[in-house]
């Protein structure tokens, strides 16, 4: 199998700020608690933005990153719980409005907040078997319409945004051998599909959740390292799933990641769930933090339970 590398990144956010002090309006919480207990300051809400725009605008910045034009692509994957419809998918109205090929496969992926590395990873397999060489993966939410805004244990922790990459697949590059895996469970982290009678709204175990992410994240980063057979110093970024900066710093601390090698910018999204992964990516890439040749690893968890790890370069 060949493997993958990232050739260009995007991002694109709503315009709207909702900040702590809104949220104090609106439930009984205050900006200390949010601040203290899960590091967050603000966070993106859609008003006149659509799911659909939002992978739009990602979608459309990691094509122009990579200088790859929509006819090269040979699959899309949106990995979301939370696109405009159910049918269709956010991928195949992406087709539509990037003018992507008709004869690729295109389809929304649910993985919760794993959902970005388990795109990348199905993403890997498939351009392994496809005649184009770059894929397209978004991770896209609009978590605001899904958030349940009087219950003050998870109202103040999600936000709107969409990250995007275009990934590259050339016979020589190594697999990328992601590390995945799943716990089935419905208790810790629940959102009602068509098949319940109750609304369609985030519940969340928050405490149970807390521990499940700091045990499952340094098993993953051990994991990814010990397959791909190197050590911490030859990452160059830590990018884990932006969810509460104290599970990010109990991470380091724990694995004695220097603070300078861990990207942390959930004090001003939030948690976008699966586009927190490439929201980070690309605004890494923007303040060039990372470029041709960056190592990045990545861990995401979350709903399902599901978790994930990654080793990718920057081609
Ligand atoms: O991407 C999916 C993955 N999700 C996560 O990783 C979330 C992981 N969990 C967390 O980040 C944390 O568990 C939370 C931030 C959700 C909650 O923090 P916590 O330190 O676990 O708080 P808690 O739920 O144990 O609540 C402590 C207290 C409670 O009050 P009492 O019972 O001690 O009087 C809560 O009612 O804090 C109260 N509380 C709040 N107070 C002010 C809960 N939410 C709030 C709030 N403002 N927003």
């Amino acid at each position: 199998m060949n493997g993958i590398k990232i050739a260009g990144l995007g991002k694109c956010v709503p315009g709207k700020v909702l900040t702590n002090d809104d949220l104090a309006k609106m439930v009984e919480t205050n900006d200390e608690w949010i601040v203290s207990r899960t590091g967050i300051k603000t966070r993106h809400e859609c008003t006149t933005e659509s799911h659909g725009d939002l992978c739009l605008g990602a979608a459309k910045a990691a094509l122009a990153d990579a200088g790859v034009s929509p006819e090269q692509i040979g699959a899309c994957i949106v990995a979301t719980v939370s696109a405009d419809n159910l049918c269709p998918a956010a991928a195949c109205l992406l087709q539509r409005d990037l003018g992507l090929p008709e004869d690729i496969p295109c389809f929304d992926l649910d993985a919760a907040c794993t959902g970005f590395l388990e795109a990348l990873h199905v993403m890997e397999c498939m351009l392994n078997a496809s005649r184009r060489k770059f894929g397209l993966v978004v991770g896209a939410e609009a978590l605001s319409r899904l958030v349940n805004w009087e219950d003050r244990g998870t109202c103040i922790l999600f936000g709107d945004g969409a990250g995007a990459a275009v990934v590259e697949c050339r016979e020589g590059w190594e697999f990328t051998d992601t590390v995945l895996g799943c716990r089935g469970d419905e208790k810790l982290l629940h959102i009602p599909g068509a098949g319940s009678l109750e609304p369609s709204l985030i519940s969340m175990e928050g405490t149970a959740v807390f521990r499940f992410a700091v045990e499952m994240i340094p098993k993953c980063i051990e994991q990814v390292l010990s397959r791909k057979q190197i050590g911490m110093e030859d990452v160059d970024y830590f990018v884990l799933h932006q969810a509460n900066a104290r599970i990010i710093d109990h991470v380091m601390h724990k694995l004695h990641i220097p603070e300078e090698k861990c990207y942390k910018n959930i004090q001003e999204y939030g948690n976008t769930s699966a586009a927190s992964i490439p929201l980070a990516l690309a605004e890494l890439k923007e303040l060039k933090k990372i470029g041709s040749g960056s190592r990045v690893l990545m861990v995401g968890f979350g709903g399902g339970m599901t978790w994930g790890g990654a080793l990718v370069e920057l081609a």
